[in-house]
């Protein structure tokens, strides 16, 4: 099932689902009842989430952990990975000596309809950052595809002047267009399907869902809008 990606600096990409992983089926896994018939098989079971989390919050106490962070938490969609992400991070910083710092910010995008990227990428509730002036700022996401979204993202925030910007994706897709950023810190390499669960939606349903699925045809149909 698995690989790991190698990135040209020596990091960790993530680790590797390939497009031929079929998933697994449904009846391995307790999930709402009222999405039955909604998705094809679970993806990435939400244990396998936590585990891959804890390891990133380690590789980022391991850099960051000298200096207090601003954690920039993007939503809707990232919400469950930071606050895991963090809850993570608070512990290995009890665990140690080196306690850090932390604040964390929710910023909104928006540029999804249906299954598919609009243009009009909307960025809320960050007009005025320009308390992350000179600070180490973690941007945590929960996906990545093209890599636009977060490109104009990046420059959004840089315009503040922070001292170090890192950002933490859970999952990046693999997509015909995929443009060199990628974020410093990756949870999984996914194939390029459309996933919804563990907070990532469609048309606001599935953040419910525990597990990362592929949404079935009938389910897209079912909650098209
Ligand atoms: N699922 C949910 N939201 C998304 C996805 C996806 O696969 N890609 C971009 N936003
Ligand atoms: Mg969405």
């Amino acid at each position: 099932m698995a690989d790991v990606a190698v990135q040209s600096d020596g990091r960790s990409g993530g680790i590797v689902i390939k497009d031929d992983w079929p998933g697994y089926s449904l009846d391995l896994f307790s999930y709402p009842a009222h999405y039955s018939g909604d998705i094809d098989c679970v993806i990435i079971p939400h244990g396998v989430i936590m585990d891959r989390t804890e390891r990133l919050a380690r590789n980022i106490m391991d850099d960051l952990g000298d200096h207090d962070i601003v954690v920039l938490c993007v939503l809707k969609g990232g919400y469950q990975f930071c606050a895991d992400l963090v809850e993570r991070i608070k512990a290995l910083s009890r665990n140690s000596n080196r306690t850090i710092p932390m604040r964390v910010h929710f910023i909104r995008l928006k540029s999804y309809l249906n299954d598919q990227s609009t243009e009009d990428l909307h960025i809320l509730g960050a007009e005025d950052l320009s308390f992350l002036a000179g600070k180490n700022v973690l941007i945590v996401e929960a996906i990545v595809g093209t890599g636009k979204t977060m490109k104009a993202l990046l420059k959004h925030v840089e315009a503040f002047r922070p001292k170090m910007i890192k950002v933490a994706g859970l999952l990046v897709k693999r997509v015909p267009h995929n443009s060199a950023c990628l974020p410093d810190y990756v949870g999984f390499e996914i194939p390029d399907r459309f996933v919804v669960g563990y907070a990532l939606d469609y048309n606001e349903y599935f953040r419910d869902l525990n597990h990362i699925c592929v949404i079935s045809e009938s389910g897209k149909m079912k909650y098209k809008i």
